[in-house]
């Protein structure tokens, strides 16, 4: 029955609200392909870092980039355990881009529309047949605005900059609080108020606070909010 009515799911918000977590565990259960597009973007900054396209203050050289950009192609693939891996040019990179300095990069790199307009290429594909729960910034304004069902996640910054905190402590990063605050308000701010599709809730979003809520609360409302739309197809 749910074959039939396959739909796109766009969830964007702010970083470190939980988008991947809601994301990924919706798609599991519903049996859709999750799409995690900040993966992309940071993949695109760990291969402009290893091919020094881009130094350690984040100056791009942006004639590099715009002639090695076709050539960089991201995939996702499942792991033994049915979890859903980055791959750049066939390469797993799915640890290497999650760290403090990868997503610092790809708050740079995602500025620039050379970039935006490869990977929305790409996930205009990932999505082409529907039956995709796609998480981002731009999925409910610019990848897929006709998307059947849009959320926009946000929570106040103490308590993402917490989050994402103790997953970089758990991984063995040696950071401190204050500088993963700064980094959350910052990129707050670049995704904001970059020229090239900034951050904003669609108008026909739903927007979620999840400062207060526990994933599971989340995950239950996601999943009504899910069954609502296909019962209207
Ligand atoms: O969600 P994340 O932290 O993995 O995203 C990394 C960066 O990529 C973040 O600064 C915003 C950017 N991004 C974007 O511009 N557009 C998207 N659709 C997804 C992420």
């Amino acid at each position: 029955m749910l074959q039939n009515k396959k739909i796109i799911v766009a969830i964007d918000g702010f970083s470190s609200c939980g988008k991947s977590t809601m994301a990924k565990h919706l798609a599991k259960q519903i049996g859709y392909a999750y799409i995690d597009t900040g993966a992309m973007y940071r993949a695109v900054a760990f291969y402009c870092l290893q091919a020094e396209i881009m130094n350690k203050y984040w100056e791009i050289d942006e004639e590099r980039l715009r002639k090695m950009i076709q050539a960089i192609s991201i995939e996702f693939r499942p792991n033994v355990n049915g979890e859903s891996e980055t791959y750049l040019n066939g390469i797993n990179v799915e640890t290497a881009i999650r760290t403090l300095e990868a997503g610092t990069g790809a708050s740079k790199v995602s500025q620039l529309r050379i970039v935006r307009e490869a990977m929305v290429k790409q996930q205009h594909l990932m999505g082409e047949k529907k039956g995709v729960v796609m998480d981002g910034r731009d999925i409910g304004t610019v990848v897929f605005p006709q998307a059947e069902l849009k959320i926009f996640l946000t929570a106040r910054p103490e308590i993402r900059a917490q989050r994402r905190y103790d997953e970089l402590i758990k991984k063995g990063e040696n950071v401190t609080f204050e500088a993963v605050l700064q980094s959350t308000v910052d990129r707050d701010n670049s995704d904001m108020n970059r020229a090239e599709s900034p951050m904003r809730k669609a108008s026909d979003a739903l927007l979620l606070d999840n400062s207060e809520m526990s994933i599971e609360s989340q995950e239950v409302w996601l999943l009504a909010e899910f069954n609502k739309v296909i019962a209207l197809l």
